[in-house]
């Protein structure tokens, strides 16, 4: 416990957390976290791929995800990213040989389909030519984003030589990793694509708020790199983006809708277009503050109403005990019956974590009324009693109190994907929604990504 918790519910708090369990529960995300890394490398470069190729999945079947995704790698590489600054090696050594995977790649992808927009690839790096929903130019974006981020690292670190060979060029037609994937997604925004789960044509809040972040974070990169005509171009892109990803917001609803101008094919309805990848969006794409922010209004009502839609959805949480809601994609979903899966349940954990440690960065900030209010939400449901947190500034015992309440909540989640899983640790794609029992792609990269991003969550906190 960082400090002393004055007032009498910070000490209820306390109570709860410092409970017998609570050892255990430590040492277990210490051990998963430790499997997580085991089981992420081993889907990565294995023998027999390419190398850089980071795969989905080790299942060949039912369902075969054999393959690299665009997407999943990007995700899988910002857990990789946090290990690769804390002094890991390997970490540092995948980094690298992602980065020339994906040179050729886009190549490649360019080469046979004329875009970027090619969601997978051969476990040996050719292009996968089986029919499949393309384009997703979310991938581009998002590796775009996770390259950024290792191109600002190494800047941070003197190594501006490497960023300028092997990631950053101010030439056109452009050949350097991010700079190639900026300037597809600056001229393919307004594109209708494929969503990130394969399923609807449409204009997609994920795919955009990663295309923006991408596209503002790149001009930085851009000016940084002596190119500031571009950064110039990726920052009027931005704007607009921004603008088409507030039309999301429906007031009525009070959520984000995850699509707009959709065609989807009858065995993919979303009729609430209620849908976890806005806060994965928004938990990809780290902004501070903003519309993607993790504690912007818009995004705290999305992401309760995602909560409230799946809790009374999946026989599970009608269980007993003091375990998080199990997350699902929508509500509407069908694919493998339509189950929780273990990288969105995590993220609820992650968001409640990031939230606690801007709280803690911001001691003195004021609070908005429906801040205020899920605050008070989460602060009862840990107490056991009706709190209510006041819309202003918090004095100090109450920001304690929601930190504290904050983190609990966030332990929630990693407690229910902890009673999903057995001692071996292995992390699937999905649990059935009630019996628990983990199914469809078994070892899924993106799910240990996601559990060690959690957990990088957690230990900021401490
Ligand atoms: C595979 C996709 O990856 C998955 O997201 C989708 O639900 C199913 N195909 C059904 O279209
Ligand atoms: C299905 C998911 O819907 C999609 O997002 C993912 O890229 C693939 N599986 C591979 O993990």
């Amino acid at each position: 416990m960082r400090k002393f918790l004055l007032s009498a519910l910070a000490a209820t708090l306390v109570v709860f957390s410092a409970n017998a369990t609570t050892d255990d529960f430590e040492s277990w995300v210490q051990t998963e976290s430790q499997i997580s890394v085991t089981r992420l490398n081993a889907n990565i470069s294995p023998a027999g791929t390419r190398r850089g190729v980071i795969l989905a999945s080790p299942s060949t079947q039912e369902p075969n995800y054999y393959y690299y995704w665009v997407r999943d790698g990007a995700l899988v590489m910002r857990a990789i990213l946090d290990r690769a600054m804390a002094g890991d090696v390997l970490a540092q050594n995948q980094f690298k040989d992602w980065v020339s995977f994906t040179r050729e790649n886009q190549a490649d992808a360019v080469h046979h389909w004329g875009n970027l927009g090619e969601p997978r690839f051969n476990a040996d790096g050719s292009v996968n030519t089986e029919p499949w929903g393309r384009p997703q130019n979310d991938g581009p974006a998002a590796r775009a984003l996770t390259l950024i981020r290792y191109a600002n690292w190494l800047l941070s670190q003197g190594d501006r030589a490497s960023v300028a060979r092997d990631l950053y060029q101010a030439e056109l037609p452009a050949r350097s990793v991010i700079k190639t994937d900026l300037e597809y997604v600056a001229h393919h925004w307004q594109d209708r694509c494929i969503d990130l789960w394969e399923e609807v044509m449409g204009r997609h809040f994920f795919t955009e708020a990663i295309m923006m972040v991408s596209l503002r974070e790149g001009a930085k990169l851009a000016i940084e790199m002596n190119d500031p005509q571009a950064a110039k171009y990726y920052q009027q892109v931005a704007d607009q983006i921004e603008d088409q990803l507030a039309k999301h917001w429906d007031p009525s609803k009070g959520y984000y809708l995850s699509a707009l101008e959709f065609s989807a094919g009858p065995q993919h309805q979303k009729p609430s277009q209620l849908d976890v990848s806005v806060l994965l969006a928004a938990l990809f794409v780290e902004q501070p503050v903003g519309l993607l922010s993790l504690m912007d209004d818009h995004m705290i009502k999305s992401a309760n109403a995602l909560e409230t839609a799946f809790a009374s959805h999946y026989p599970i949480n009608a269980g007993p005990g003091d375990l998080g809601t199990a997350i699902g994609r929508y509500t509407e979903d069908i694919y493998y019956n339509g189950n929780p899966w273990i990288l969105t349940t995590v993220a609820f954990a992650e968001w409640h974590y990031r939230m606690a440690a801007a709280l803690q960065a911001n001691p003195r900030m004021i609070l908005s009324s429906t801040q205020a209010h899920y605050f008070s939400t989460v602060v009862s449901k840990v107490a056991k009693k009706t709190v209510r947190v006041n819309a202003a500034a918090l004095d100090a015992d109450m920001h304690d109190t929601v930190v504290e309440a904050l983190k609990i909540h966030g332990d929630a989640y990693l407690k229910r994907i902890r009673s999903v899983t057995g001692v071996t640790g292995h992390l699937a794609e999905q649990f059935e929604k009630s019996s628990g029992i983990q199914t469809s792609a078994r070892d899924l990269s993106w799910s240990y990504a996601a559990f060690l991003r959690a957990a990088e969550a957690r230990e900021e906190l401490k």
